[in-house]
C-alpha cells in the first residue's frame, strides 16, 4: 500500500509578476456559491476552533500552522505585507497548492493559477488548470492524515479507515458524501455544468448530513412486570468510523420509558453517560494510569477505541421491571463537545455545542401473553 508520508512541504515560488495568495473576499464576486458555503464551513475556522487556541498556546505553533493557519506556515515577509488578514484553509489554499504525489510533498504556486475539477474552464480572471486529483481521497489526506505526526492533538485515522471499508472498494471518496455534487454554474459567468460541489463541507454539526448516517432498530416486549428492550445500531452510510475527526466527539445513546401519558419514568444516563451506561457511548476514549478519563492531548496510559465500524451492528440490551411503562423513545445523538468533557474545556461549554440528533425512534411496548 502505498502511504503518505507528507510532513506537509510548503514552497513558496515567486516568479517574477507573481501574485501571492488572495482573500476568499475576491473569489466572492465571481464565485458566490462556493464562497458562501465555504464560509460556513470549519475550513474557514480552522483558525479559531474549539480549543485549538488554548492548545496552540501550549505547543511549537510551528507544528500546527501547516494545516490549521497555513498562511503563516509560509513565513514570508511579503506575504505579511500583502494585507491578507485570512488565515483559515481559504479558497486558494486549496486552488493554488500544487500537489505533487510523487514526491509526497506540496506545493504553493503563487502564479495566478486555480487548479481545479475541471477539465474545459476558462476564466479572465486567472488561468484554470484541471487536476484529477481533486477529485480523490488522496486531496483531502494533505491535511487529515495526521497518523506520521507526532502530534498529542490528533489520532485520526479517517484515512485508513475509509481504505478498510466498502466505500474505498466502490470508489466513493470524501467529496461525494462531503462535497455532494448538482448542476449549476462553478463560476457567475460560466456554463451550467452537471456536476459542480458543495463547499460546506458537512460534519457533525449538520444534522442533515448526519441523518440517517446510522440506523437505530428498537423492539421492546412486556411479560407481566418485566419489560425487555433491544436496540440495534448500524453505521449504515458513514465512509469511515462513526465518529470520526476530531478525537473529542462521541456519539451516545439515550434511552427513555415513558408512560401511557408521555412522562418518562426511566433513562439509561441522566448526568454522565460514562458512569452511568458506558455501552451506549460510542467513541475513543483515553484513559490515565490512575485510570481516569482524561482529554484526547493530555499524558494517557490506555486508549480504547468503541467506535461503529462501517456496516457494523451493535446489539444493547435493557431489560426494565415497571408495570405503568408504555412507550420506549430512543435517540442516537452526535456530540462535538460530550458531556464528560463538560468543563474541562476553557474555551467550550457543551451548551455551547448541543448534540445533534443523528436518529430518534419511538414504540409502544408489545405486550406478550404469559
Ligand atoms: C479544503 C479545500 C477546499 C477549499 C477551502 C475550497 N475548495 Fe473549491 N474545491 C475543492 C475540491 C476538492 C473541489 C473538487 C471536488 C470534486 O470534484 O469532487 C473543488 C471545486 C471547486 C470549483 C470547481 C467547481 C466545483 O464546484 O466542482 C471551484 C470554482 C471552486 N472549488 C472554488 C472555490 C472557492 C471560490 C473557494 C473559496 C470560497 C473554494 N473553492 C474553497 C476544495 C476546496
Ligand atoms: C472575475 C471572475 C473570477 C474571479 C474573481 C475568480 N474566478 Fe475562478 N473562475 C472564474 C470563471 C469564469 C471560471 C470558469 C468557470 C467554468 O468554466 O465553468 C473559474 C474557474 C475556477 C476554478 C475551476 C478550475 C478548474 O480547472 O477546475 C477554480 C478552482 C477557481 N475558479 C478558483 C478561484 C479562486 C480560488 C478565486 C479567488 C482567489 C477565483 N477563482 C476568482 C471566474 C473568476
Ligand atoms: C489545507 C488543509 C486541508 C485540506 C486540503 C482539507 N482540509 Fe478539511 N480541515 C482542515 C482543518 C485544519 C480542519 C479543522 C477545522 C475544524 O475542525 O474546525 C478541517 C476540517 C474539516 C471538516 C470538519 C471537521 C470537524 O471537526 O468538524 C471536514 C468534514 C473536512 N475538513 C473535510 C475535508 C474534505 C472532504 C477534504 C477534501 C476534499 C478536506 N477537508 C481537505 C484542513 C484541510
Ligand atoms: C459514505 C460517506 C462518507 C465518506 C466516503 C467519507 N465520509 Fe467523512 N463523514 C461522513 C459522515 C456521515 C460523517 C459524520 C459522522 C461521523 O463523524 O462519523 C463524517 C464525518 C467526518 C469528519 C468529522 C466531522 C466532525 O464533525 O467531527 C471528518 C473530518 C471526515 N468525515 C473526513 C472524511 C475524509 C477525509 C474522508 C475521505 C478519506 C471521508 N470523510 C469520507 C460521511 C462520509
Ligand atoms: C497535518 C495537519 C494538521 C496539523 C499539523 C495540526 N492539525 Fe489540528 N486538525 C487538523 C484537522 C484536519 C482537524 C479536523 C479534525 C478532524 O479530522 O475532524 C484538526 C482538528 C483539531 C482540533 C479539534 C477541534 C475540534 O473541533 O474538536 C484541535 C483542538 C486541533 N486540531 C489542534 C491542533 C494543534 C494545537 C496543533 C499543533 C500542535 C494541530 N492541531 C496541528 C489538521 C492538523
Amino acid at each position: 500500500m502505498q502511504r503518505w508520508f507528507f510532513y506537509l512541504i510548503l514552497y513558496f515560488s515567486f516568479p517574477l509578476f507573481a501574485q501571492p495568495l488572495e482573500e476568499s473576499q475576491t473569489c466572492r464576486e465571481c464565485h458566490p456559491n462556493a464562497y458562501a458555503e465555504w464560509q460556513s464551513s470549519r475550513h474557514a475556522k480552522s483558525d479559531h476552533l474549539l480549543v485549538y487556541g488554548q492548545l496552540l498556546i501550549q505547543n511549537n505553533k510551528e507544528n500546527c500552522y501547516p494545516c490549521h493557519q497555513p498562511v503563516y506556515a509560509l513565513d514570508l515577509d511579503e506575504y505579511v505585507e500583502s494585507s491578507i488578514n485570512e488565515t483559515s484553509v481559504n479558497c486558494d489554499f486549496c486552488h493554488a497548492v500544487r500537489i505533487e504525489p510523487k514526491e509526497q510533498t506540496y506545493r504553493l504556486v503563487a502564479d495566478n493559477v486555480k487548479f481545479g475539477p475541471i477539465k474545459d474552464a476558462i476564466a479572465y480572471a486567472h488561468q484554470c488548470d484541471y487536476k484529477e486529483l481533486y477529485t480523490t481521497a488522496e486531496f483531502c489526506m494533505t491535511c487529515h492524515d495526521y497518523n506520521h505526526l507526532p502530534l498529542k492533538q490528533h489520532f485520526s485515522s479517517v484515512y485508513d479507515e475509509w481504505k478498510e471499508s466498502r466505500f474505498y472498494e466502490q470508489g466513493v471518496v470524501c467529496q461525494d458524501c462531503h462535497m455532494p455534487a448538482r448542476v449549476g454554474k462553478a463560476a457567475t459567468l460560466g456554463k451550467i455544468r452537471d456536476t459542480i460541489h458543495s463547499h460546506h463541507f458537512y460534519n457533525g454539526e449538520s444534522e442533515e448530513f448526519l441523518h440517517q448516517c446510522a440506523e437505530l432498530q428498537l423492539t421492546a416486549v412486556r411479560a407481566g412486570e418485566n419489560i425487555n428492550i433491544e436496540l440495534l445500531i448500524t453505521n449504515r452510510s458513514v465512509g469511515h468510523k462513526l465518529p470520526s475527526g476530531s478525537p473529542l466527539r462521541m456519539v451516545i445513546l439515550q434511552v427513555e420509558v415513558q408512560n401511557e401519558q408521555l412522562q418518562p419514568l426511566w433513562r439509561n444516563w441522566y448526568k454522565d453517560p460514562l458512569a452511568e451506561d458506558d455501552n451506549a457511548v460510542f467513541g475513543k476514549r483515553f484513559y490515565s494510569a490512575d485510570n481516569r478519563l482524561v482529554l484526547p492531548w493530555e499524558e494517557s496510559d490506555r486508549v480504547i477505541d468503541k467506535r461503529l465500524i462501517p456496516d457494523s451492528t451493535v446489539t444493547l440490551n435493557y431489560f426494565i421491571q415497571d408495570s405503568t411503562a408504555s412507550w420506549i423513545e430512543a435517540k442516537l445523538l452526535y456530540h462535538i463537545l460530550p458531556p464528560p468533557y463538560e468543563n474541562r474545556i476553557i474555551t467550550g461549554r457543551s451548551t455551547d455545542y448541543p448534540p445533534r440528533q443523528i436518529n430518534v425512534v419511538k414504540e409502544k411496548i408489545e405486550v406478550i401473553a404469559e
